[in-house]
């Protein structure tokens, strides 16, 4: 402890934090070594043989003493080559969560409401928390589905700045359809971000990318960590408006993407296809797992366009229990709606296996 004048109080050896942020615990799931880890939705192969040998080539002249490109150019035009649009209608960051901590930092704010959906991406109340935005949150219906009536009923009632939504959302695995996310746009005057984290799973006909052109206000946001087994690249990107592609970059931090990442995201879209052949892999599979758990007494799987599935029993402490058996998945059973679910990413055949093992343990 120190005091600089005798007569006054000493000074605080710690400074406390901001006062909402003081009971909060960091978010993330366990990351823990377990055998078989189902738990954040990413894809069990690594990328493509040949991947890491061609970045490691490619970043030999790079000149590491200096800045990265500021503006992501490269990367930009590679993005919109491969989308059909424009380099300026289009923006990277580190995870599609830094993409959307921008969007909030430049759209949201205490004089400004988030809308999301209930259940939702858990992480969307976090970054309204940070950016001091209020959020607002509406009830997706029985099974799940955000429904064109519910869409237009809930923009109506909160008249939001922005709108979160997830398609297929996680961790409910349902897509939304085109006429809900038209709903939620000519029904405000909201910027609507589509979260299309897992689209590369689900069907084609349900991406947002046609209907940029339709929605003056909608923006896309994906990313590289699921279906381009890229998540410890930690390289996310926004589709949108140049307005929003510029009005981001007034509040992303200068060289925010460093130039090793741009290489290596660059390096991954020359491979695409390479990258994705695994999707119709991951279908099957999460068919398969949906079949099997239609086979047990007391187990729902609801249905899921993306590379898991949410699993209800009336086993108290699912998670606990299969972790016992060496299978850690993703515990929402404490979440509203979500009363004793747990949510299992589709893993490889063996992995599959091993978690329907567990679960006939666990119910036996
Ligand atoms: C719906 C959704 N959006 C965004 C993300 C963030 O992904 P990343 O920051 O790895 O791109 C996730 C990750 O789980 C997600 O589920």
């Amino acid at each position: 402890m120190s005091a600089l004048d005798p007569g006054k109080a000493p000074l605080p050896d710690r400074v406390p934090v901001r006062a909402d942020l003081a009971e909060v615990t960091p978010y993330g799931a366990p990351q823990l070594d377990v055998a078989v880890r189902l738990n954040t939705n990413e894809t069990a192969e690594p990328p493509p043989p040949g991947y890491l040998a061609e970045v490691g080539r490619r970043i030999q002249g790079l000149e590491l003493n200096r800045y990265p490109d500021r503006g992501v150019s490269e990367l930009r035009r590679a993005l919109g080559q491969r989308l059909g649009l424009p380099l300026a209608e289009g923006w990277a960051a580190n995870g599609s969560n830094e993409i959307l901590q921008q969007l909030l930092q430049a759209y949201g704010g205490p004089d400004r409401l988030a809308l999301g959906v209930r259940p939702g991406y858990s992480m969307y109340p976090e970054l309204c928390r940070t950016s001091l935005t209020p959020m607002v949150e509406v009830d997706l219906d029985a099974a799940f589905q955000l429904t064109p009536q519910v869409a237009a009923e809930a923009v109506a009632a909160h008249d939001p700045d922005l709108i979160l939504v997830p398609t297929p959302n996680n961790p409910v695995g349902t897509p939304v359809a085109h006429e809900a996310l038209r709903a939620l746009h000519d029904g405000s005057r909201a910027l609507v971000v589509v979260d299309e984290a897992y689209i590369e799973f689900a069907d084609d006909h349900l991406a947002a990318l046609p209907l940029l052109e339709e929605l003056p206000r909608l923006v896309i946001v994906r990313t590289l960590s699921k279906a381009f087994r890229l998540a410890g690249l930690r390289l996310g990107y926004l589709l949108g408006p140049a307005w929003v592609v510029e009005d981001v970059q007034k509040v992303r931090l200068p060289y925010h993407l460093d130039a090793v990442k741009q290489i290596a995201g660059l390096v991954a879209l020359e491979q695409e296809a390479a990258f994705l052949d695994h999707r119709r892999r991951i279908a099957s599979e999460r068919e398969r797992v949906a079949a099997a758990l239609a086979q047990r007494a007391g187990v729902e799987g609801f249905p899921s366009a993306a590379n898991f599935v949410l699993v209800r029993t009336d086993v108290d402490d699912l998670f606990e229990r299969l972790l016992a058996h060496g299978v850690l998945v993703r515990d929402f059973s404490t979440r509203p709606r979500l009363e004793g679910c747990v949510r299992v990413t589709i893993g490889t055949e063996a992995e599959n296996d091993a978690f329907l093992a567990a679960l006939d343990r666990v119910l036996a």
